[in-house]
């Protein structure tokens, strides 16, 4: 499998740990697909995703882009941070204009974009990212959703080649959701590779087609969604949970079957049920 960013033997620990939140980790990241990151709190997902766009600097081992070794200097920084984008886990940490309108336009300035070409992105997002109530609103008086909505449309709108997404869905209402998850798979299906942490393991399990699990800083597993939550004991000792649409299946014999045909299936027991 080719690997769009890879990590090799990571050890990273934070200032004045002595325990390192990653120790000796190795990953692949697969060109192309789209990627969950699972694990307890306090595994080392933020780290990873820190790691990923160059915000940390491992203390030992190597990170490789499409099998280049990425050099801790400015200019290799610089490079991988335009190639990548990181939505962090704090939002507000994202946020540094004092309009909506600003700050978006400050993230597709600092990309490269000026004149028409800027305006015409701009209006883009806005639409695309149901932001335009919000545009002229001072970043302090939005809610905490509203915040983390214009910090993901900034980096959303930027379509990088390896999008970093830190527990993105957290505080956004069900409608929004669907906005992401969206715009997400538009990314993705136009080339983009994808890794998001999440704890909601029902959008891992309907979302990604690869999946990670991180424990006390290692990799315990990587592989698809099936082949992780088929293994119910495993899943439940490390903390995590067997999505709810993955029961059903289980209990449908219905392995391969679609969310959609899922619910027919259950519609029709329940009919049924009501008739007799
Ligand atoms: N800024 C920091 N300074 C010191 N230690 C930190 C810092 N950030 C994280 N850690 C420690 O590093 C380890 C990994 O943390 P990390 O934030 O990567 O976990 P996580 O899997 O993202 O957790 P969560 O699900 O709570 O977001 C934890 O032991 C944590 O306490
Ligand atoms: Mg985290």
């Amino acid at each position: 499998m080719t690997s769009l960013l890879e990590f090799k033997n990571i050890t990273f620990a934070y200032g004045g740990n002595v325990q390192p939140a990653l120790q000796n980790f190795s990953v692949k990241i697969p060109i192309g697909k789209r990627c969950a990151l699972l694990g307890q709190n306090g595994s080392g997902k933020s780290t990873v995703l820190l790691l990923a766009n160059g915000l940390l600097k491992p203390n030992e081992g190597k990170l490789f882009w499409k099998g280049e070794p990425i050099h801790f200097k400015r200019k290799n920084l610089k490079e991988l941070r335009k190639k990548t984008g990181l939505f962090f886990q704090n939002a507000d940490e994202m946020l540094i204009s004092p309009t909506v309108l600003e700050d978006l336009s400050y993230g597709l300035i600092n990309a490269g974009l000026v004149g028409e070409a800027l305006q015409n992105k701009l209006e883009q997002i806005i639409k695309r990212y149901q932001l335009e109530h919000l545009q002229d609103r001072p970043i302090h008086h939005l809610s905490l959703g509203e915040k983390r909505r214009v910090a993901l449309a900034g980096i959303m709108g930027l379509e990088p080649e390896l999008l970093l997404l830190d527990e993105p869905t957290t505080y956004l209402d069900p409608s929004q959701t669907e906005v992401f998850l969206r715009e997400m798979d538009r990314i993705h299906q136009s080339g983009a590779t994808v890794v998001m942490s999440t704890h909601d393991l029902d959008l891992a399990y309907e979302w990604a087609d690869w999946i990670f699990v991180i424990e006390n800083g290692q990799l315990i597993f990587e592989g698809t969604p099936d082949e992780l939550f088929v293994n119910e004991r495993f899943v439940l000792e490390k903390g995590l949970s067997i999505p709810l649409l993955f029961q059903l299946k289980q209990l449908f014999g219905a392995k391969n079957a679609s969310k959609e045909e899922v619910l027919l299936l259950l519609k029709g027991l329940l009919e049924k049920k009501g008739d007799s």
